[in-house]
């Protein structure tokens, strides 16, 4: 085969289904209110409670400079806007999830419609929407976790709740000043964001238990973010002011816009229980039912609780790290905003688990294929669960939020995951024209308009980020591109046949 063949192979959709009897299968225990119910573990968490205030107030800089410009109380519009486009997204995912039911998600349909490369390329920018995810969301629960601790009068060293690059980079003196004041090992400071650290911990080794058990994990801890949002809204709706709705859009559509590009973190997320096609029962019905119904039932939540912040306060004064519970505290309501920090760990935690299941499975994917190495597709005997891949999952997000600053993630994850977005939508309509015939157990209405558009406004969202965060994306692709050349395009399975086939 030559190699510019070799980068398009495809991989045969019979092939990717008849996987489900291989030594390497995983066990079948979900079934559609298990999907809603982790696609709203997925997606509810950092966005809402955090990143959600930057987006109306605007981001500045460590010098004060505003960086991309808030929507204001036409926060409500930038969700309408992300709903739409998540929609139109999601329902192509629909329709390839329920006809690939494969862990691997957009990895694994890339495979099958766009070819070898582009399937590394977006199994490599997944990582940026998992794991890098995770590691600003640990963040984002690890400083929930210590101001809440704060309430209790309980306070840890400043320098075992912040991580280096936390401190390096904050506007702040007394916390850039960390560097100075934290103790010393040969010269370099500790610092370091040990809850965060301690959260991904305890949250890898629940997933090796097994799947069924991290489900019911998923399903309380998903009650308890619902109620807590419902309390939010019940308690904002006594205490809005009209005169907080003027001007509704201080910045225009560009405020919309740059706002919407923040805040799609919000909604990450409906499209991971897709990782999860192989473990659902009857996927052909509950797959499409489970990543349209997560998605609506959020989009919903995210614009009442968008119009009651943004009706609490002015939006000027909500770019801080916990919104919500500030704007109740500055309503007097101080016992339900003590508890919405609360219902924000759990919700952080529910996230935490989602992605911790969803990037195992794309390793394991890519290592069934044999683009990653073999020991990536091993699952345990007994738990069914692909274990290594779990573990090294769990060490890298530990590490990394042990150091590393939220902030500076969260724009790398939107990107990648708008890029993933993307593949998918034109993928859907590669596929119906190479491989008409095959039985589509979802169809995506009116496809042409559907995938188009979606692929649009996806591009259109990520132009709203920095040209910095441009940069590093295509920094990250070429070091993706260069493992590619030295390892997958070799040991592809699609280049070896006998490969993994026991
Ligand atoms: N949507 C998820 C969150 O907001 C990633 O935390």
């Amino acid at each position: 085969m030559s190699s510019a063949r070799q980068l398009l192979r495809r991989k045969p959709i019979s092939e990717l289904l008849v996987e489900g009897g291989s030594p390497y299968a995983l066990k079948r225990a979900l079934g559609a209110g298990d999907l809603i119910m982790l696609g709203i573990g997925a997606v509810i968490g950092a966005g809402i409670f955090g990143a959600i205030g930057t987006a109306a107030a605007g981001q500045y800089d460590a010098a004060g400079h505003l960086v991309r410009s808030g929507a204001g109380p036409a926060l409500v519009l930038s969700f309408l806007l992300l709903g739409v486009a998540c929609a139109l997204a999601g329902l192509c995912y629909a329709e390839l999830a329920a006809m690939i039911p494969q862990a691997g998600s957009a990895y694994a349909y890339t495979y099958a419609t766009l070819g070898e490369l582009v399937a590394w390329i977006i199994g490599w920018d997944l990582i940026l929407e998992y794991a890098v995810g995770n590691v600003a969301v640990a963040i984002s629960w690890g400083d929930y976790f210590t101001s809440l601790l704060g309430s209790f009068h309980v306070h840890l060293p400043a320098w075992l709740v912040t991580g280096y690059r936390t401190a390096l980079l904050s506007p702040d003196a007394g916390v850039h000043g960390l560097l100075q004041t934290a103790p010393h090992v040969l010269g370099v400071p500790i610092l370091v964001n040990l809850p965060a650290f301690v959260i991904v911990a305890l949250i890898t080794w629940l997933l090796m238990l097994g799947v069924r058990e991290s489900a019911t994990a998923n399903n309380i801890m998903v009650t308890i973010k619902l109620l807590v949002l419902g309390l939010f809204i019940v308690a904002g709706l006594t205490h809005l002011s009209a005169a907080n709705y003027h001007p509704f859009a201080p910045n225009g559509f560009r405020g919309v816009h740059q706002g919407a590009a923040i805040v799609f973190f919000a909604y990450i997320g409906f499209d991971a229980i897709s990782t999860a096609a192989e473990e659902t029962k009857n996927p052909q019905r509950n797959l499409p039912i489970g990543i349209l119904g997560g998605l609506a039932i959020c989009t919903v939540i995210y614009m009442i609780v968008g119009a009651v912040l943004t009706g609490m306060v002015p939006y000027s004064e909500l770019g801080v790290a916990d919104p919500l519970a500030k704007a109740l505290n500055s309503a007097g309501f101080t016992t339900v905003g003590w508890i919405v920090a609360l219902g924000a760990i759990v919700s952080m935690s529910a996230v935490l688990l989602v992605f911790q299941y969803g990037q195992p499975r794309i390793f394991f994917a890519m290592g069934r294929d044999g683009l990653l190495p073999p020991w990536a597709a091993r699952v345990h005997q007994r738990t069914r669960v692909p274990y290594i891949t779990t573990l090294i999952t769990g060490i890298f997000v530990g590490l990394w939020s042990l150091i590393g600053d939220a902030g500076e993630t969260y724009n790398l994850t939107n990107i990648g995951t708008l890029f993933a977005f993307v593949l998918v939508c034109v993928g859907v309509l590669v596929l119906r024209h190479t491989d008409r015939d095959r039985p589509r157990p979802f169809r995506v209405p009116l496809v042409w308009v559907v995938s188009l558009t979606g692929a649009a406004l996806c591009v259109f969202v990520m132009v709203g980020l920095p040209g910095e965060t441009w940069w590093r994306f295509a920094i990250w692709l070429a070091i993706g591109l260069a493992l590619y050349v030295f390892y997958g395009f070799r040991h592809s399975r699609l280049h070896a046949p006998t490969g993994l086939r026991q």
